[in-house]
């Protein structure tokens, strides 16, 4: 693989977007930052750009990749938007909202961001930078989070240096993301909606959006794969739902468990996403050989916070 010297450039510094745009354009990979975490881009019609991704992030192959888009209008170059996932759009575009739907026979984007699947995960994110380069490319970025496989997802340019330096040309800083946990993903199919990953948009607010249930993703045949079990994991061990360190423990707390580092000393479950996993590397560098996490309540942005502390916490391979 070719070692690069790494640029990591302000959003803000003049001609940043265009570099980035040139290097997609060249087949390169940029680590982008987006409202949600920072992903690593290739432009999503460059087959040999996107296969760069899986060797970078030593990506199982048939875990398929989000393509980025700039606007509802590209988006309609590339899938199938029925009158139920356009409102969805509407309502949540730009934002950290990611849809399942059929891919296009005419959409140009690699068959390798899908792994070989006939849907397509897209999103428009709400990170304006981003956004400009997506259009000034003028093709979706296929973008995964910009961290190793199966490790804590990046939400500040100087972790995703830590992992990525010397293997991409650009990282552009945009600063520590607003959301902190990657997008929620909804499966559209038959008129239904289908929670495949939940993240900060939650289903009570679609619900609430455009008055639909939004049903579980094991009533689906939709296949999400990539949600395997160990996940965003940190090297220590994770222990859930702690209201105190054991023995050589670290303990996170959230609310009145307090802890070495806390995720929301209010109980603010928006906050604790946010800083989910600055405190777990935090907690990482101590060190430690277990990270103990005070309970989180399972409701509205806490699911998707469970949800990633469980896989941060499931065995893992070959250990
Ligand atoms: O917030 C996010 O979504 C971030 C930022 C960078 O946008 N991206 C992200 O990508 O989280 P990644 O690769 O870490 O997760 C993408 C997941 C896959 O693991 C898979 O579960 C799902 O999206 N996915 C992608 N394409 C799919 C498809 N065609 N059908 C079902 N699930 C799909
Ligand atoms: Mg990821």
């Amino acid at each position: 693989m070719a070692i690069y010297n790494t640029q990591v450039v302000s959003e803000h510094e003049d001609g940043a977007i265009s570099r980035a745009v040139e290097l997609l354009r060249a087949g390169n990979l940029v680590a982008i930052p987006t409202e949600t975490v920072y992903g690593l881009a290739a432009d999503a019609t460059e087959h040999c750009a996107v296969q760069h991704i899986y060797s970078v992030k030593g990506r199982p192959s048939n875990n398929p990749l989000i393509c980025h888009v700039s606007g509802i209008e590209m988006a309609k170059s590339y899938v199938e938007v029925p009158p139920l996932a356009e409102k969805l759009m509407q309502r949540f575009w730009p934002g950290p909202l990611t849809l399942v739907l059929t891919r296009l026979q005419t959409a140009t984007v690699s068959p390798a961001v899908s792994a070989g699947l006939s849907t397509l995960a897209i999103r428009c994110p709400a990170q304006h930078t981003t956004r400009q380069i997506i259009a000034g490319l003028g093709h979706p970025v296929a973008a995964p989070s910009a961290n190793l496989s199966g490790k804590l997802s990046p939400t500040c340019a100087k972790d995703v240096e830590i992992t990525l330096g010397g293997k991409i040309p650009m990282i552009l800083d945009g600063g520590t993301t607003s959301e902190g946990i990657e997008s929620t993903i909804i499966g559209v199919r038959d008129e239904r909606l289908y929670l495949l990953r939940p993240g900060t948009v939650t289903p009570d607010e679609i619900t609430e959006a455009i008055g639909l249930p939004v049903y579980d993703r094991d009533d689906t045949e939709i296949s999400a794969p990539g949600q395997m079990l160990s996940h965003y994991a940190p090297d220590a061990h994770v222990r859930m739902n702690a209201t105190e360190a054991h023995e050589g423990e670290t303990l996170i707390g959230f609310g009145a468990i307090e802890g070495s580092f806390t995720l929301s000393p209010d109980g603010d479950l928006r906050e604790a996403a946010r800083n989910l996993f600055k405190r777990l590397r935090d907690a990482d560098k101590t060190d430690t050989k277990t990270i103990a996490v005070a309970p989180i309540p399972n409701h509205g942005v806490g699911i998707a916070i469970n949800d990633r502390l469980k896989r941060a916490a499931a065995p893992r391979k070959n250990q």
